[in-house]
This record gives structure tokens, C-alpha cells and sequence, in this order.
């Protein structure tokens, strides 16, 4: 067996950059649109009291991959390790032969800041440039970063804790400011934890686009569900959305139904209409699919053949 290539955090992020991320993302959703592309529903497995480790396969462009990656909350604060870990293995999908091991944290990274920038180009309404960060941790500022590489800015970068919002304001040579000057740029992507609300009715602006990437599982929110209703909606995946994301309070309530929310692979792919007209809300609901994953690797396996990148080698 040839030896296997391991490309660590930075070996991924040196390989794809914010512009490619976007556009090898984009085309993923279009070809799981098309059926070209296979995502069976992820797989958690709980690991009481920690947490709990997903299985996230794909199949497409004749690579086969599976994320396993954690999410243990209280990591950071009991071990000094981070709360999301793993690895994302990479096979051929005609021969099965493993193809490469990539660190499954910078993948996360790249493919959730990339979803923000193809939703707002799809959906954001004409001449939307400003860009509100509300939450500026790791994947807020992906989606910076970009949201930036997509032509969006300047942008106000806010967060509780100070230091985070000013990091990432002088990296993009944006600015912070408070909650409200956030959520009065054209573009609000919200990262946050989920566990109190930053978007409320009072909130939503006449050509507003919002960007929900934060509530990613049960229990998580980030908008009240009123200003959700309020709304037109679109979301990654229904079953995630509806399940564990931004809509779930909504649909739980009875306020929001498989019909009042479009697909954004539908979208992009033309079957479905976007934005309703240049005075409405959008809201785009991220959870987070396999299928952005395998855009990442298609994109490193690229860089990695073209010799962009170099690797570490292991024998199986
Ligand atoms: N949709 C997806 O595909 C996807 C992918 C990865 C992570 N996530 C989710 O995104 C969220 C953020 O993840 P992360 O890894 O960036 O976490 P992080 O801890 O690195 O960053 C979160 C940031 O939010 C800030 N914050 C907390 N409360 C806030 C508030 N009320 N207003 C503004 N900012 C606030 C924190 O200070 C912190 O800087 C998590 O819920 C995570 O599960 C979603």
C-alpha cells in the first residue's frame, strides 16, 4: 500500500484558501441538488458525561470520506484540549483505497465560513456589502474571513469578549462595535454559542440578510422565534434544520413547516426562487453537512496533486 498522506491544521489551511473554499462549497451543493453527490444522515454516538463524537459520511467527485469529530464542551476548561476534535479519513471511492487523513478541525473551519459567504451571495440582496459578526470565535471568523474574501466589508465584529472582536476586526482591517451596529451591516452572520438570543423582531431591517450559523444542535438558538417567523427562510438541510438548528423552536411552535423553508442547494441550482424581493428579510439556517466536508477535501486533494501543499507520510 503507497504511504498515506496526513495534512495537520496548518497543512489544511495552506492548502485551500478562503476564495476556493467558497467555490468548491457552492459546488457541492449544487451536485448533492443533482443527486451527483450522496450524504447519508450523520451518526451521533454519545460519550457520557463528556459528549458526543459524529460520523459524517459523503460521496462525490470519486472520493469517499468520513469526518468523525467531537464535540465535548467542557474540553477546554477540564483538559486545556479543544471542544471539537477530529479527523476527516479520505478514500477513492472506486478502488476504496485510503487516499489521505486531514485534520478534521481546519476542514470545519473552511467549510462552515465558506457556507456563509455562498448563502449570502445567493440570497443577500443586490448590492449587499456590509458585513455584522455577531460572535467572533473560531468559525466567526472563518465566516469572516470569508465573507471578506467574497468582496463583503467592511464589517463590525462584535463579541462580549472584547479581545476576540478586535483580533479579528484589525486582521480584516474591519471594526467592532455594539450588538446593534452589528446587525445594521446589509450581511449578519451569527456565530455564537446558542445559548441566549441576538436577533429579535425588533431587529430585522428591510433587506436584511442573516446568516444563523451558531445553532448547530438541540437546545441551541440564536434568533427568537418570532423574528425566525418573521422571516423568509432557507436552510442547509430540512432534517438538521428542523431537528437541531436555528428553525427547530420555530417548527417545534408550530409557526414553521417543511413548506415555508427552501433548500439553498435548490436555490443555487435554479429549481427554487431566492430572496422574495429587495425589502425582505432572508434568513439562512447552517447546521453544517458532510457534503461541505467533502468540498474541503476535494479542494485539498487538488492542492496536495498540483503539489501546492506538502504533506507528512505514513505507512498503513
Ligand atoms: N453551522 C455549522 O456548520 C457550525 C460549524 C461549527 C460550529 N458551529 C457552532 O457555532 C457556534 C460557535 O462555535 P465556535 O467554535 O466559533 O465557538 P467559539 O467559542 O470559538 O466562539 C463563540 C464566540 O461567541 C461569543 N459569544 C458568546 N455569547 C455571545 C453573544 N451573546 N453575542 C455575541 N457573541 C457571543 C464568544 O465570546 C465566542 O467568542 C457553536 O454553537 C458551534 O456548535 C456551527
Amino acid at each position: 500500500m503507497p504511504e498515506l498522506p496526513v495534512l495537520d491544521h496548518g497543512a489544511v489551511l495552506a492548502a485551500v484558501t478562503p476564495a476556493d473554499a467558497i467555490a468548491h462549497v457552492r459546488e457541492a451543493f449544487l451536485r448533492h441538488r443533482r443527486g451527483e453527490w450522496s450524504m447519508p444522515p450523520k451518526v451521533y454516538l454519545d460519550s457520557p458525561p463528556h459528549g458526543d463524537f459524529r460520523a459524517m459520511p459523503a460521496r462525490g467527485n470519486g472520493l469517499a470520506i468520513l469526518k468523525w469529530i467531537s464535540s465535548f464542551p467542557g474540553n477546554p476548561a477540564a483538559r486545556g484540549l479543544p471542544a471539537v476534535m477530529g479527523v476527516v479519513c479520505v478514500s477513492d471511492a472506486a478502488t476504496s483505497q485510503p487516499l489521505a487523513l486531514l485534520d478534521a478541525a481546519a476542514v470545519t473551519a473552511l467549510r462552515t465560513g465558506a457556507v456563509a459567504a455562498v448563502a449570502a451571495d445567493a440570497l443577500a440582496r443586490e448590492g449587499a456589502r456590509t458585513a455584522g459578526i455577531v460572535g467572533c470565535g473560531l468559525h466567526g471568523a472563518w465566516a469572516a474571513r470569508c465573507l471578506a474574501a467574497a468582496g463583503y466589508g467592511p464589517g463590525v465584529c462584535h463579541d462580549p469578549r472584547p479581545e476576540a472582536a478586535e483580533a479579528l476586526a484589525a486582521e480584516l482591517g474591519w471594526r467592532t462595535g455594539p450588538l446593534a451596529e452589528a446587525l445594521a451591516c446589509d450581511v449578519v452572520t451569527c456565530v455564537t454559542p446558542g445559548a441566549e438570543v441576538v436577533v429579535d423582531v425588533k431587529d430585522l431591517r428591510p433587506g436584511l440578510h442573516l446568516n444563523m450559523l451558531g445553532a448547530d444542535g438541540p437546545g441551541k438558538a440564536e434568533a427568537t422565534v418570532g423574528a425566525v417567523r418573521s422571516c423568509a427562510l432557507f436552510c442547509d438541510d430540512w432534517v438538521q434544520a428542523s431537528h437541531g438548528g436555528e428553525l427547530t423552536g420555530a417548527v417545534e411552535a408550530g409557526l414553521v413547516t417543511r413548506d415555508d423553508v427552501t433548500d439553498l442547494g435548490a436555490v443555487l441550482a435554479g429549481g427554487a426562487p431566492g430572496r422574495p424581493g429587495p425589502q425582505a428579510v432572508t434568513l439562512f439556517d447552517s447546521t453544517g453537512l458532510a457534503i461541505q466536508d467533502l468540498a474541503i477535501a476535494v479542494a485539498v486533494l487538488d492542492a496536495l496533486r498540483a503539489g501546492r501543499v506538502e504533506a507528512q507520510r505514513v505507512s498503513l
